[in-house]
């Protein structure tokens, strides 16, 4: 989604700008912009990307230099096409103010109609530039308004969802921000200051950050900052301590941030197991939960919400959770969850999952959870995201950042994290000691296992060679592994545009059978487990048509390499743990596939990381 930074302090602001959008890079844009201040304000803004925006500052004669305060915005098109005209930062008449906006104005229509009949003219097709110009109107109609209050009193009318920065040369010594629905956090720095939609751009710079909430709008000025509520009541905010390294948001030596975060795998799992995996007392200690373990023991039901690749974690956390603890399980997309009329209240538990904690529909679900009365528990991998604030309690993955639009390592942590979780509500319930600890035993030698894998390299890229060009794919699984077949397919229309569809693979003959020929290479996940023997019959059905098999099978497994035309193994383990293995694969495969029709695989077309906006 789009993405802001904003500096105030002693630096020259548009380094600091440009290096800020460098990191937000990942998150999606089609085109970015900066504005400072110095006397006056100058703007440089254009579509395409923060390199081509760097050389634009650099042929700007100077302009921009020797300013130390300024904005900074990547945009993500929603209202108005990708254009120089709808970049931000957007400028009132007399260009002495200047916004960036993340989210969405919902009354920008009636606004634009408004603003007009008072001779406002608009230079964009943005929902975004209505905002600054109800700024202008507010500050210029009621007397004695400050600049502040006139941004307060443009945030009373709006509707809809936003984070916002803005500068004024009328008041030149602060930066503006506030938030509704959109992240926003500031770094606090000596006598400087950082604003960004997230934290990766604050890193290289400080430590100490303080999270907006909704609502929330601070002043920030070379000295300090102010927190208020959009309604003026002064917020006390306490700073949280960044806990990731630089060197994790960078690529270290991998061609992309995809491949880094794939191969990162065997050391996330460590992480996300570490001091919670107890073998030696066949024990999963999930300190976020503890307090309400034996209320989620007690559920009558779960119910899980996600989107995308989030939803496809909990899908299988689904199976999961039923397998160990025997409590029902109900898997929703939070998009749907949350326009029907669920049936949800006290005594329920809702189960949300997110790479991000900012997804809109995920948290416009959980909200609505606890407005019913529900208890909201959060899976998170990004640590002080707004999911991870508002929810009763959870668990963080500990994945560590990840920048690759597609995800992978979340997506294994989250697998993980409900693995433990469901071992947790199993206890003194479902399961026996022993079965417990050999189940963690299991968890505690994946990464070995997923070493192994990442080493079919070569194997995987011939694979890609072969099919790089094929125009549809179809991804089989069953039971554990259907979820892996929709993330697999997922993965591979995200990245490298091939049109994939992935189904149970018993659901084949109901319909997706019709498209199988020669040119229709068939993804088949088929470990020997309960279902293997009837995996094989889809396979037999798949030939029969002339279409292509890539089989994902165990480790020795001979009878399946008659019936396909690759082979993928991977190492035995019990069913519950396949998902972990079966997807590395599939995010190798779709990885090569893209890089070799040389797609842009860290930033796809039209995705977003995080997508704050419905
Ligand atoms: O941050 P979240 O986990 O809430 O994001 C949910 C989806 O937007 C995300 O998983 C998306 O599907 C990814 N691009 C998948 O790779």
């Amino acid at each position: 989604m789009c993405g802001i930074v904003g500096y105030i302090g002693k630096q020259e602001a548009a380094n600091v700008l440009l290096g800020g959008l460098k990191r937000l890079e990942y998150r999606g844009y089609d085109s970015a912009g900066i504005a400072v201040l110095n006397g006056s304000l100058s703007v440089v803004k254009q579509k395409g990307n923060v390199a081509s925006l760097g050389e634009a500052i650099k042929q700007s004669d100077g302009m921009v230099s020797d300013a130390t305060i300024g904005i900074g915005h990547t945009r993500w098109a929603t209202h108005g096409d990708p254009s120089d005209r709808n970049a931000h930062p957007h400028l009132n008449a007399q260009g002495d103010i200047a916004l960036i906006h993340n989210g969405i104005i919902e009354n920008h229509a009636a606004l634009r109609v408004e603003l007009a009949n008072h001779g406002y003219s608009f230079s964009s097709d943005t929902d975004s530039e209505v905002l600054v110009h109800l700024i202008d109107h507010l500050w210029e109609s009621i007397p004695f308004l400050d600049f502040e209050g006139a941004v307060r009193q443009a945030l009373t009318v709006v509707e809809g969802a936003y984070g916002i920065c803005v500068i004024s040369g009328r008041e030149p010594d602060k930066v503006i921000v506030a938030r509704k629905g959109s992240p926003l956090v500031i770094g606090i720095g000596e006598n400087e200051f950082f604003i960004a939609s997230d934290a990766a751009p604050l890193v290289e710079y400080t430590r100490k950050v303080v999270y907006l909430s909704d609502g929330e709008m601070a002043v920030v000025h070379r000295d300090g900052y102010k927190v208020k509520t959009i309604d003026n009541v002064v917020q006390e905010k306490a700073l949280t301590e960044l806990d990731f390294e630089l060197e994790e948001i960078e690529k270290g030596g991998f061609e992309h941030f995809m491949l880094k975060e794939i191969f990162e795998q065997p050391d996330v799992m460590e992480d996300v197991m570490r001091g919670r995996v107890r073998i030696e007392d066949a024990r999963v200690q999930l300190g976020g939960i503890a307090d309400q373990l034996e209320q989620l023991r007690k559920a009558q039901r779960i119910i899980i919400c996600a989107c995308g690749t989030s939803w496809h974690a909990g899908l299988i956390g689904e199976y999961l959770i039923e397998e160990f603890a025997n409590i029902p399980v109900e898997v929703d997309y939070a998009s749907e969850f949350r326009y029907r009329k669920p049936i949800i209240g006290p005594g329920d538990v809702m189960l949300v999952i997110s790479q991000s904690g900012e997804t809109a529909d995920t948290l416009a679900a959980l909200r609505l959870a606890k407005e019913k009365g529900a208890t909201v528990i959060g899976i998170c991998n990004v640590v002080g995201s707004t999911i991870a604030r508002e929810t009763h309690c959870g668990m963080y993955t500990h994945a560590g950042p990840e920048i690759g639009v597609a995800s992978t390592k979340a997506f294994t942590a989250q697998v993980i994290v409900l693995t433990m979780l469901a071992l947790a509500l199993s206890k003194e319930r479902t399961m026996s000691d022993a079965e417990v600890m050999q189940a963690l035993y299991c968890l505690d030698t994946l990464p070995e296992r997923v070493k192994n894998i990442l080493e079919c390299r070569d194997q995987i890229v011939d694979i890609a060679e072969h099919y790089k060009d094929a125009r549809n794919f179809l991804y089989l699984g069953r039971g554990y592994n259907f979820p892996v077949a929709l993330e697999g397919a997922l993965k591979l229309k995200e990245i490298s545009y091939i049109h994939a569809e992935g189904y149970p693979a018993a659901e084949m003959k109901h319909g997706p059978i019709a498209l199988i020929d020669e040119e229709m290479p068939v993804v088949v996940i088929a470990p020997k487990d309960t279902t293997y023997k009837k995996v094989l019959s889809n396979i037999e059905e798949v030939r029969t048509r002339k279409g292509r098999v890539i089989a994902i099978a165990t480790e020795g497994d001979e009878e399946i390499k008659a019936l396909a035309d690759h082979v993928i193994y991977v190492p035995a383990g019990a069913p519950f743990i396949m998902p972990l293995l079966t997807v590395i694969p599939l995010q190798m495969l779709s990885y090569y596939i893209a890089t070799l029709r040389g797609c842009d695989v860290d930033r796809p077309r039209n995705l977003a990381k995080s997508v704050t906006v419905e």
